[in-house]
């Protein structure tokens, strides 16, 4: 009897001891830590107003000058700690990863697709993220050049033909969904692309409405049409599978992967990580090749010498009659500085958005489990500390490489943008063929940013484009 009692003592005692440490595993310990300052606004909305009734970058810097590089708030019913540091950008993203997931609303969610790999961690996105890498890394682009130049070229020659002028935002949209559609798929069937371009750009249009079951409202048209996405993808991953063919394009890589134990990726998770990369792919590149050609527009002394360097290529290649090579898309220093300042400039993905696994603590502060965590890109980018001036523009900052970590236009660590070859690959060329072949000018007096929910020029930098008379150019 008095060993039965012994032997209950011990087992109580070691559960109790165990239950502290799993308690203190799961960051109990952390309450010791202060949260960080700031303000959580209202109960419920939090700061959400104050946030939308301004250029959220001014809400943005204002904390930072108030409360310092780390600071909290409440927005969109969620409480956030927001990192406008080099250092705790690379905390979340990089060194800690494992203690943040990626955090989309169901709503956006639902219309990308829950398997798309930006959605994931862990075992399935380092599996996906691989395909999606190889099949835009830098060997296997180099050969999509003369379809991304015969696009550029093509877009270019209607701007001009129309004489109108074009909203260059909408329309540098169409030209990098083309561009998306030929990574992913090679060349592809005309009639399929046309299905898949009006019913994508349904699920576009609905992305940012509000998420609502009413029928007849964008967010409802979105679903709809991303119904119908499915079933077109289905089509087209049928025909390849049928034909048997080894495509060294994105879809051949998603169609021939098997993991470990000899498992295929299903039609829908194919699906929607096509979706995924095309959505990832369209507003971002377009948004800062417009900011590429307002910054060129706005400053004639640099477009001139831009030009002088692309007219040089454009030169070699026997007046523009050979094509770009891919050793000459990287010897083009001031293009490609110009690219970065814009990227700067611009800072498309203003902020990310992740949401603490476990409590954590990060320089003495506490950042509860459950909260979201948003590395501050923007203001990073705009720190004068690591880019002086900052607001202006001025490629020749690059000419040394950046401190570490203070410029991400493309992100960091596990989530880092598969696509930035791509991107910089698509700007170098429809650069190349605009100040050798055009000119352009804006036919709008409106100058500011407009959010949709990428930062754009007013009205999308509305232009009027025309080809330029070869004379001109002795
Ligand atoms: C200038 C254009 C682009 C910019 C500024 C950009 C920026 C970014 C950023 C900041 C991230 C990381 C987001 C995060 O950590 O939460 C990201 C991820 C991603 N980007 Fe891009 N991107 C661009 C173009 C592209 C292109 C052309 C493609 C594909 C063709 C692409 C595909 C992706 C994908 C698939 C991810 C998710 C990666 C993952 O979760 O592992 N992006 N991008």
């Amino acid at each position: 009897m008095e060993i039965v009692s012994i032997l209950l003592y011990i087992i109580l005692f070691l559960s109790t001891l165990l239950s502290l440490l799993k308690k203190q595993k799961n960051g109990i310990h952390f309450k010791k830590f202060k949260l960080p300052p700031g303000s959580m606004g209202w109960p419920y909305v939090g700061e959400t107003l104050q946030l939308y009734s301004q250029d959220p970058n001014i809400f943005f810097l204002t904390k930072q000058k108030r409360y310092g590089e780390i600071f909290k708030t409440h927005i969109l019913g969620c409480p956030c700690v927001m990192l406008a540091s080099p250092e705790a950008a690379r905390f979340v993203l990089v060194t800690h990863a494992h203690l943040f997931k990626p955090t989309y609303p169901k709503s956006k969610e639902r219309l990308i697709g829950p398997h798309a790999l930006f959605f994931h961690r862990g075992g399935y996105h380092a599996r996906l993220r691989r395909l999606v890498q190889n099949s835009l890394a830098p060997q296997t682009i180099k050969k999509l050049i003369p379809d991304i130049q015969g696009i550029a070229v093509s877009t270019l020659e209607s701007w001009a033909a129309s004489g109108q002028g074009v909203n260059t935002f909408y329309e540098m949209k169409k030209l990098s969904f083309d561009v998306g559609i030929l990574s992913i798929f090679g060349h592809m069937e005309r009639g399929f692309r046309e299905m898949l371009e009006e019913n994508y750009r349904k699920v576009d249009k609905g992305y940012n409405s509000f998420p609502t079951n009413i029928p007849g409202t964008a967010y409802q048209q979105a679903i709809l049409a991303r119904k119908r996405l499915n079933r077109i993808l289905g089509e087209i991953i049928s025909s390849r599978k049928e034909k048997r063919l080894l495509e060294k394009d994105m879809l051949g890589h998603f169609l021939s992967f098997k993991d470990e134990n000899d498992e295929k990726l299903s039609d829908e998770q194919i699906a929607d990580n096509i979706i995924g990369v095309l959505f990832a792919a369209q507003d971002t590149t377009a948004s800062v090749i417009t900011w590429v050609l307002k910054f060129l527009h706005d400053d004639p002394q640099l477009l001139e010498a831009v030009k002088a360097e692309q007219m040089a290529i454009y030169d070699t290649n026997n007046g523009g009659k050979m094509p770009l090579t891919w050793e000459q898309t990287r010897s083009m220093p001031l293009t490609h500085r110009v690219v970065m300042e814009s990227l700067r400039m611009a800072s498309i993905i203003s902020f990310t958005f992740r949401e603490a696994v476990v409590d954590v603590e990060y320089k003495g502060y506490l950042i509860p489990k459950g909260w979201k965590v948003m590395p501050l890109f923007r203001n990073i980018h705009h720190n004068p500390e690591f880019f002086p001036n900052p607001q202006e523009f001025d490629p020749s900052r690059f000419e040394v490489a950046p401190r570490a970590n203070t410029f991400m236009p493309f992100g960091n660590g596990v989530h880092a943008c598969p696509g930035n070859e791509l991107a910089k690959l698509e700007a170098l060329i429809l650069i190349h063929h605009l100040v050798t072949n055009f000119r352009w000018e804006v036919v709008s007096s409106e100058s500011g940013i407009q959010y949709g929910p990428f930062p754009v020029p007013q009205q999308g930098l509305p232009a009027r484009f025309w080809k330029e008379p070869k004379q001109s150019r002795q």
